[in-house]
Formats: structure tokens, C-alpha cells, sequence
């Protein structure tokens, strides 16, 4: 049985000292049990890496930058080391998110290049994939997503740990959550298309306006193995409480 996965991601949000007193938040109120069924996961912004990387000494919270850069190191002045964040424990590294490629014109070729670095280190790739509303109001949904995913997934080894995060864009932070018919038919889209790509070990996480009061209904829906959530993972309280959904 797949382990269900919890994504924070926290944006350009979090400082050293909040970030600090969030692992502490949901490493008491998580037991050792909690991780034998389910992961957790925190993207930080990358100031506060290094807290959060102090915060889950010891327990199972797992953690990564938010965006990387295509090279490992070298002279690339203000840019994201994967190397760097894997000096500081990071095992998972968030690719391709919506506001990265909306607003810093990330390709999917480019996404393309940073699972495959994160591949050679050994890094889990969340993924990110989903359509605007334009594109999903000209029914071009599956097609956008399979683009999306055959592009970004090009030449990778299939053998390989993937974490998809299908964010329909016009769900996130808007508060529109995509319906249970929306979600599930998606999420069987993708399942197969890996499945049928020859892809062995994925899992298919739902974001997008993602709460604790609809956490529950959401995670019963085939093929949704966990979350990524944005704004509701800024207070621990809240994420907690979709961790317990
Ligand atoms: P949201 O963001 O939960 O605030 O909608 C999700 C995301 O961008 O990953």
C-alpha cells in the first residue's frame, strides 16, 4: 500500500524562527505511527531550509527547495543549488509548480532537465502539472496534462520514484476546489498514462485550494495519493489537521 503524501508548500513565505516553531508544532502533534501510513513533506522558502532541515532532525518530516536550478553548481549568481539543499538533507525537490512557470517562464524542457539532475542525485521530483481555466473551458484539460507530463518526463528512468501534483491553476489559491468527478477523472487520466508509459512507482498528489475541511472527502477519491497545499500549510494547525484527515 502506497504511503499517503502531505506536501507544505509555503511559498515565499516563513521565516527562520516560523519555520522553526512549525516542525516543532507537527513533530508533537504527529506520532511515530502517523508516518508507518502517510509522509510529510515541507518546501520552504530557501532562507529557511536550513531551519526546517533542523526542525525535522529525528522524526520523518522529509524537505526540499521549492526550485532548483538546471546545474548542480557553478556560476549562476543567485540561483537554487540542488547540491546544496542535499548538504542540508533535502531528499524531495518541487519541479515545474504553476507560478514557476507562469511567472519565470518555465519550460517544460527546462523542468525536463531538473528531474533528470534530481534523478542522478537521487532526489524525489515532485512534479507539477494542471491546466489554466482557458484550457480547461476549451476541454483541453487531458491533453495539456499529457504534454505537460510527456515533456517533463522525456528520457527519465521509470524505475525511478515519481511524485506527480496535478494543480488545476485556476483552483489554486482561489479557493475553487476542482469538483470529486473533476479530481477523480484527472487522476485516472494521469495513473494511466504512467502506467501505460511504464512507469513502476508514482504517486499522484491533488493541489489546489486543498483545507482541512475538504481534506477528508478529497483523499477518499481514487487515485489521490496525498496533497500539495498552499496557503493552508502556513499555519500548522490547519496542516495538521489535513495530515489527520
Ligand atoms: P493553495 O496552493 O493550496 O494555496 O491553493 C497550492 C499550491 O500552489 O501548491
Amino acid at each position: 500500500v502506497k504511503k499517503k503524501i502531505f506536501a507544505a508548500n509555503w511559498k515565499m513565505n516563513k521565516s527562520f524562527k516560523e519555520a522553526q516553531s512549525f516542525c516543532q508544532s507537527v513533530k508533537a502533534a504527529l506520532s511515530s505511527d502517523f508516518y508507518n501510513s502517510a509522509e510529510v513533506f515541507i518546501f520552504p522558502q530557501n532562507f529557511s531550509l536550513a531551519a526546517v532541515a533542523e526542525g525535522a532532525s529525528n522524526t520523518s518530516i522529509q524537505f526540499g527547495p521549492q526550485q532548483i536550478h538546471k546545474e548542480s553548481k557553478g556560476a549562476f549568481t543567485g540561483e537554487n543549488s540542488l547540491d546544496l539543499a542535499i548538504v542540508l538533507g533535502s531528499k524531495i525537490c518541487l519541479i515545474g509548480h504553476s507560478e514557476r512557470r507562469q511567472f519565470f517562464a518555465e519550460t517544460d524542457e527546462l523542468v525536463n532537465h531538473k528531474i533528470k539532475l534530481c534523478q542522478s542525485q537521487q532526489v524525489r521530483p515532485v512534479f507539477c502539472i494542471g491546466e489554466t481555466l482557458a484550457q480547461r473551458e476549451q476541454n483541453q484539460t487531458e491533453k495539456v496534462c499529457e504534454e505537460q507530463l510527456s515533456r517533463g518526463l522525456f528520457g527519465v528512468d521509470k524505475q525511478k520514484n515519481m511524485v506527480i501534483a496535478y494543480e488545476p491553476v485556476w483552483a489554486i489559491g482561489t479557493g475553487k476546489v476542482a469538483t470529486n468527478e473533476q479530481v477523480k477523472s484527472v487522476h485516472q487520466f494521469i495513473f494511466e498514462k504512467m502506467t501505460g508509459w511504464g512507469f513502476t512507482d508514482f504517486q499522484i498528489l491533488y493541489g489546489g485550494s486543498v483545507k482541512a475541511d475538504n481534506a477528508k472527502e478529497l483523499i477518499s477519491i481514487p487515485y489521490v495519493d496525498g496533497f500539495l497545499i498552499g496557503g493552508a500549510s502556513l499555519e500548522a494547525e490547519s496542516f495538521i489537521n489535513i495530515c489527520q484527515a
